[in-house]
């Protein structure tokens, strides 16, 4: 039998989760959620100085949420961390375990975009797109998931991306990164299903964070996106809206969790219905 799930918001009381990708965004909405939800959290991302500064805002949040001072259920620990460097992600998870206690959850969230004709996309951005994408996701498994299997659970939620399963014009090596990350999840999920290691994919659609907006070079962008762009073979939103940050992480937090713990090797897409799946 399954454990019963803890009531309300301790929904992940007593567990712990490592985050890649955390200083903001949509890492930033996942580790949120899982500290919400009284999971303790070591939040990692590239850019130390932004887990440093939301682990400050999240601890006056708390303050303010909690005045007589009860402390919150989970702890909080921010850390640099490229995931591309898999000496760094080994250091990482030791200091995560010495804190915090072994790893329930992981979840990759860290990325970056490239974008440009597939032809012209340099060797170096191939490398960087391939290295941080989908080696961060091998790097921290691989660190993580025996783990998990040796204490017989754990979850792991790889934040792919809808353009690894829709070609996308200009989008041709970040999709391909996504699509080794979301198929190396996959098959990860199939090698441990027997430990009682789940592993699933969230695959976003477009979604309105600094990364989104990157791509936004003029004010019709968003309108583009909102109802498609023939000229790119892109289609419309059918649900109308740019997703929140937020409406990805209640995804994570859905695959992460015990409600889905007869679910493995899915790909969920929080698009709004714009892959047509
Ligand atoms: N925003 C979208 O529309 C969208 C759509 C589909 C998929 N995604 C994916 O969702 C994830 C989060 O995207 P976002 O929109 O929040 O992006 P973002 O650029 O706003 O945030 C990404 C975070 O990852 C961190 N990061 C980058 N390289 C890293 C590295 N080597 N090691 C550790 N951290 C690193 C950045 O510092 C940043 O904090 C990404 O993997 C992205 O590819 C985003």
């Amino acid at each position: 039998m399954p454990e019963a799930a803890a009531p309300g918001h301790a929904r992940f009381a007593g567990r712990v989760a490592f985050v890649t990708g955390a200083g903001r965004g949509i890492g930033e909405a996942v580790v949120r959620t899982l500290y919400a939800h009284g999971a303790s959290v070591f939040a990692t991302d590239i850019d130390g100085e932004a887990v440093t500064a939301l682990a400050a805002r999240l601890a006056e949040e708390a303050r303010a949420a909690r005045p007589d001072g009860t402390p919150p259920p989970g702890r909080f620990l921010p850390r640099r961390l490229d995931v591309a460097d898999p000496d760094a992600v080994r250091a990482a998870v030791a200091d995560a375990v010495a804190e915090l206690g072994p790893v329930d959850i992981l979840v990759n969230v860290a990325g970056v975009l490239h974008t440009g004709p597939a032809t012209a996309v340099d060797d170096a951005a191939w490398d960087r797109l391939f290295a941080v994408n989908a080696g961060g996701v091998f790097h921290t498994a691989r660190e993580l998931a025996p783990a998990m299997a040796e204490r017989g659970r754990g979850s792991i939620v790889t934040v792919a991306s809808d353009a690894a399963g829709v070609p996308r014009v200009g989008m041709a090596a970040y999709a391909a990164s996504k699509a080794a990350a979301t198929m190396f999840t996959k098959c990860l999920g199939l090698e441990y299903a027997r430990s009682g290691v789940r592993c699933n994919v969230v695959a976003p659609g477009s979604t309105d964070t600094a990364m989104q907006r990157s791509l936004w070079e003029d004010d019709s962008v968003p309108h583009r996106v909102l109802e498609g762009d023939p000229g790119r073979y892109r289609n419309a939103i059918p649900l109308g809206r740019i997703a929140d940050p937020a409406d990805v992480a209640d995804a994570v937090a859905f695959l992460a969790s015990d409600e889905a713990r007869h679910i493995t090797m899915q790909q969920l897409y929080v698009d709004g219905g714009a892959s047509l799946r």
